[in-house]
This record gives structure tokens, sequence and C-alpha cells, in this order.
């Protein structure tokens, strides 16, 4: 796979102490590539690979957050996603969303950095002719990161659409 994805703010050639708001959430910093599966009520399983990249400049208080996936057989892209997370001293974080399909997330939610753990969700959800609800857990483990998101569709209560599982590169 190629690598698109040298956003500002990750080209620094020596690593710099993050910003202090960042600090706490250092542990997602850097590349992430990985597999997932995918289900819901109304559609088939599915397997994917995934790459994460999480990128900050030690100046701002924000994390650049971009995603992209591809079908795990053929390599062929799929859903791809990008955004900004702002954690606060409080242990509260907002983030951002813009996906590929069209759709914008508010996320708000909580952070902590002892259990390595993130937990969103959605205040806002724009543009979507399905989605009523989005949820999103991170959890670092054993140096692995993984993640479920659910959603709440017009026809489906919250529950999972995807997990995955990510290796720092
Ligand atoms: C289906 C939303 C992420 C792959 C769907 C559906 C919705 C949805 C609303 C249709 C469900 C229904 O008709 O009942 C979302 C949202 C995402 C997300 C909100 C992120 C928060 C992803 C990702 C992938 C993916 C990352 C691929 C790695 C699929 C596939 C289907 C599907 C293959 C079934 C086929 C299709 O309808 O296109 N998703 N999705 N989705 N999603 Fe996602």
């Amino acid at each position: 796979n190629g690598d698109p994805e040298e956003m500002e703010g990750g080209g620094a050639t020596a690593p710099a102490a993050p910003h202090p708001a960042v600090a706490p959430l250092a542990f997602l910093l850097g590349k992430w590539r990985g597999e997932g599966e995918g289900s819901f009520p109304t559609i088939s399983p599915f397997r994917y690979g995934e790459e994460l990249l999480f990128s900050h400049h030690p100046s701002k208080p924000v994390i650049s957050y971009t995603q992209r996936t591809w079908k795990a057989a053929s390599g062929e892209p799929m859903h791809a996603e990008s955004g900004y997370w702002r954690p606060r001293p409080d242990g509260s974080v907002e983030v951002v969303i813009s996906q590929s399909t069209g759709l914008a997330e508010v996320q708000k939610g909580s952070f902590d950095a002892e259990k390595k753990t993130v937990t969103l969700q959605s205040e806002l959800v724009g543009n979507a002719s399905k989605v009523k609800q989005i949820t999103r857990a991170f959890q670092l483990v054993d140096g692995e990161l993984t993640y479920v998101v659910q959603m709440a569709t017009i026809t489906t209560s919250l529950q999972p659409h995807l997990k995955a599982l990510l290796k720092k590169i």
C-alpha cells in the first residue's frame, strides 16, 4: 500500500514533546495498521484492512486523524475518514470527523490516560440518510490499538458495526 497520509504536523524529523493537552493521549500518536470485521443486522459481515494516522504539532492542542480502509481480499479502497481530536485537561475530548460517504460527525467523550482508553458518543451526525447515532471506543491492549464502532440507524438500535485490532508501524 502507498502512503498518501503525510499530513501537516506529521513531517517533523526530530520527535518533540507533545503539547501538554495532547500528552495524555500520546499513546495514540503514530501510524497504526491492522484488520477489522464489519457487521450489522442488516448487512453481510465483511473483513477489511485499515491504517490510522494520529499526528500532531507540539505547538497545537490538537491531534490530526486520518483513516483509510480497504477490502481484505482485494485491497480495493473502502471507507475513509479524517478529522481532529481535541483533548481537554478535565479528561474530556471532542472530535470532529468527516467521512468519505459525506457524513459529518461531532463526537464528545472522555479519555483515561492510565487505562489508555477513549470513549466517544455522537453529539451531532450530519448529512446522513440512515445513521442516527455513532459511538466509538478505543483501547490500547498490550501495545495494540483496538476499537469498536457502534451505530444506530433509522431501522436498527445501537449495535456494533466495526471492530478492529491495529499494530503500531
Ligand atoms: C453498511 C454506516 C464505517 C463498510 C453501512 C450502513 C450504514 C453504515 C448506515 C447501511 C446499514 C443499513 O442499511 O442498515 C457507517 C458509519 C461508519 C461506517 C456511520 C463509521 C462510523 C464503515 C467502514 C467500512 C464500512 C469503516 C469498511 C471498512 C460497510 C459495508 C456495508 C456498510 C461493506 C454494507 C454494504 C453497503 O451497504 O454498502 N454502513 N459505516 N462501513 N458499511 Fe458502514
